[in-house]
């Protein structure tokens, strides 16, 4: 029997790790990406860390023909994972439109082609963001959804909603929503990892570039926040945890999903400030960063981490790797692919 999984945003950051963790579990992968936020030696990697290439298929789900079709020739498909989506805060502000069209027309055609093509297995690529700034903490997935902080942050809202309503009109398609914390770090082969186009928005690849000379210094955005060291808190999640959530996702659709809608939070457990990530970063790269206090960053909410006992029980899925495992490793990647462009 085939179990092969489609996975849109494949090349990109999460996508990549998650298809890793696929092939190394014995799923067949096939990978929808337009290559907007990323490259296609990404395939290469994965066929070093795994021993296979997935299946690549280049296009943009806002084409409603292209993804029909996609779906008529790999006719096996038994379920979906969607990373596929803009997932930039402050541009999100400045060209809504532009994020409204792409995160929400790519899944309207990607939920109806599945439909037309009798796959009816989905996991969802959401996020902690779909909660604004939870009034407490840590954050369960009954705490209620206020209103989102950004465009980017209302596509998600929107997303889940539109799945949810799908799940309810139609009962033999089954969806599993994550909502990812802060994810970071790279996979332990340094193959693979977070690589932003332009200038990055997240604070990790801000650190490590920062370090390694390809930016001057780093800003922390605010210290007057109401919070132990007055910077913001945030819930960092490894990356490889973060997709090994994935294949549970996968495994308990096609064998034993409870309800046809389910939604977890994928977090630690655990909130850590902006200067206790830029002290540990320091710890285990052994550098010393260059960085400031500014200003606040518009849109930032001050504190935000998971609690993840839900996930915990039901999805017998627990985050492994350690704060200083996800610098680490991020350093390393950082590390890694510096060589690799001078090498070019
Ligand atoms: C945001 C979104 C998250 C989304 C992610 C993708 C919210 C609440 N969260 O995460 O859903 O998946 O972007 O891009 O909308 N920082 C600095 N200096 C910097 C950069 C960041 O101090 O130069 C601080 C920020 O103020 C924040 C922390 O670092 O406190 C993490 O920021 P970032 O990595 O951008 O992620 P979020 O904004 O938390």
């Amino acid at each position: 029997m085939s179990n092969k999984v489609l996975v849109t945003g494949g090349t990109g950051y999460i996508g990549s790790h998650t298809v890793v963790e696929l092939q190394n579990n014995g799923f067949e992968v096939v990978i929808i990406d337009n290559l907007s936020n990323s490259n296609k030696d990404v395939l290469e990697r994965i066929q070093k860390i795994t021993g296979k290439r997935p299946i690549f298929e280049n296009f943009d789900l806002c084409d409603a023909k292209k993804t029909n079709d996609f779906f008529k020739k790999h006719a096996d498909i038994k379920a979906v994972i969607h990373f596929a989506a803009y997932k930039a805060v402050g541009e999100s502000v400045l060209k809504p439109l532009k994020y409204y069209h792409n995160n929400l027309v790519s899944l309207v055609n990607l939920l109806q082609a599945m439909q037309e093509n009798n796959v009816s297995n989905f996991v969802f690529s959401s996020s902690c963001t779909v909660y604004g700034q939870p009034d407490e903490l840590p954050v369960t997935e009954q705490s209620p959804i206020k209103e989102a902080n950004s465009p980017y942050g209302d596509t998600k809202q929107i997303s889940e909603r539109i799945i949810r309503d799908t799940t309810r009109a139609n009962k033999s398609f089954k969806a599993i929503a994550l909502r990812y914390f802060n994810p970071i770090g790279a996979h332990e082969s340094a193959l693979i990892g977070e690589l932003p186009l332009g200038v990055p928005n997240n604070l990790i690849p801000l650190i490590t570039q920062t370090t390694i000379g390809v930016r001057k210094q780093l800003s922390v955005f605010g210290d007057d926040y109401n919070t132990p060291d007055g910077t913001c808190i945030r819930d960092y999640i490894h990356v490889v945890d973060l997709a090994k959530a994935h294949i549970i996702a996968i495994k308990r659709l096609l064998h034993n999903g409870k309800r046809n809608y389910e939604y977890f939070n994928i977090g630690t457990g655990r909130g850590n400030s902006v200067l206790e990530v830029i002290n540990t970063f320091e710890k285990v790269s052994e550098q010393k960063l260059n960085y400031k206090i500014a200003n606040r960053r518009e849109g930032d909410v001050e504190q935000v981490f998971a609690d993840t006992k839900y996930a915990n029980s039901e999805l017998g899925w627990k985050a492994e790797k350690t704060l200083d495992d996800a610098l680490l490793s991020a350093w390393n990647w950082e590390k890694y692919y510096k060589k690799n462009l001078y090498n070019k």
